[in-house]
């Protein structure tokens, strides 16, 4: 490791900033090489006229605790297939209140929303992230994405710095330790599930990230994605998989963004209503022994709309090695990724650059 990671390379500029100041066209920085851009492909071929059709499965969580078996096995069941093949959901009646979603979201976009003078004070640095940032990875001269974030510990408790959060709006701290406590219950029903699905123990993917709430690693990244003017040439988020466990992400109610990734195609995710989008990270993927996939998303932006999303990460126990389960190891199926624990793995990741990584 040649540089720091104490500061930034350059000066950060908020997107937002740029975005309100009326450009017409885009700073280089922000340009992404042809490649990279929206819309690469090539519409009227029928692959991705059939793809762009493609939806990820929207599942109904309640039924996984119905009185009716068959009921309940069809559930669990598609939500298998969904990991198996899409690494994405959207899941309804997922336990936590709609009030809750939408105050939550509401009250992260007032804080965006508030002078670029008083979001200064919570500015982020490359050693652990935490406050208001612009940017990931400390590479100079990088191409940059078009977004601002707040990115945020809540477990383990010795992490969570409450005066790190803003302490404007007034009830934003209030909110997120309500949001983050339901969405850490959310987040351990859908283990029980996953390891059902993988025929394991119920309790075998909460006890592999630490084996109880107070272990785990849990954190949340507000991503604020300005209105942009040229949305055709740059990207909100640049592909990646999330690193994690799990991510349960509340998107904006009405403007899409989200894009997944489906062999050569770009998925876009419109969200449906008071649903969570569930997605697999890394770890999940490791301890499944890949039978579960980490797929690769990106953001688009427009020019028409800015937009919010709450990336709540609920990942184990930091320390932990973490490797493929021993009963999904077998002479057929052999164990596809090495054993390291989520710093470790983490680490290597942010060395070599989110956006490098090989899937
Ligand atoms: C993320 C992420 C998607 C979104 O923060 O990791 O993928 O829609 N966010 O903002
Ligand atoms: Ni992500």
């Amino acid at each position: 490791m040649s540089c720091s990671w104490q500061s930034w390379p350059e000066p950060v500029v908020p997107v937002q900033s740029l975005a309100q100041s009326g450009i017409r066209s885009i700073p280089e920085r922000y340009v992404k090489p042809p490649t990279d851009r929206p819309l690469t492909k090539n519409v009227d071929h029928d692959e991705a006229a059939e793809a762009a059709q493609l939806k990820i499965p929207v599942i109904d969580f309640q039924h996984v605790f119905s009185e009716d078996q068959a009921l309940r096995e069809e559930t669990l069941g598609r939500i298998n297939s969904a990991c198996r093949e899409w690494g994405f959901f959207q899941l309804v009646n997922h336990g936590v209140s709609h009030e809750l979603m939408k105050n939550a979201r509401e009250v992260w976009r007032e804080f965006f929303y508030q002078p670029l003078e008083l979001k200064k004070e919570y500015a982020n640095t490359p050693t652990t992230y935490e406050g208001y940032g612009s940017r990931l990875g400390v590479e100079k001269g990088a191409i940059l994405d078009w977004s601002d974030y707040f990115f945020l510990h809540f477990l383990p408790v010795p992490l969570r710095d409450q005066r790190k959060w803003p302490a404007t709006p007034a009830n934003c701290r209030e909110l997120i330790s309500k949001y983050s406590e339901e969405l850490v219950k959310l987040g351990g029903r859908l283990m029980k599930a996953f390891s059902v699905n993988l025929g394991l123990d119920e309790e075998h993917l909460t006890k592999a990230f630490g084996g109880d709430e107070d272990n785990l690693d849990v954190c949340m990244r507000v991503n604020y994605y300005p209105k942009c003017p040229q949305p055709d040439l740059t990207l909100g988020l640049s592909p990646h998989s999330d690193p994690g466990g799990l991510t349960i992400l509340l998107p904006d109610e009405d403007v899409a963004g989200l894009q997944v990734r489906k062999e050569d195609n770009w998925i876009t995710i419109q969200p449906y209503p008071n649903a969570f989008i569930i997605n697999i990270g890394d770890q999940i993927k490791v301890l499944s022994n890949g039978i579960y996939q980490s797929v690769e998303h990106r953001v688009i932006v427009n020019s028409g709309k800015d937009r919010v999303s709450l990336a709540f990460f609920y990942n184990p126990k930091s320390d932990l090695p973490i490797g493929p389960s021993q009963e999904l190891i077998t002479e057929e199926h052999p164990a596809l990724f090495p054993t390291m624990s989520f710093n470790e793995y983490r680490k290597k990741i942010r060395t070599q650059g989110l956006y490098n990584k090989k899937k």
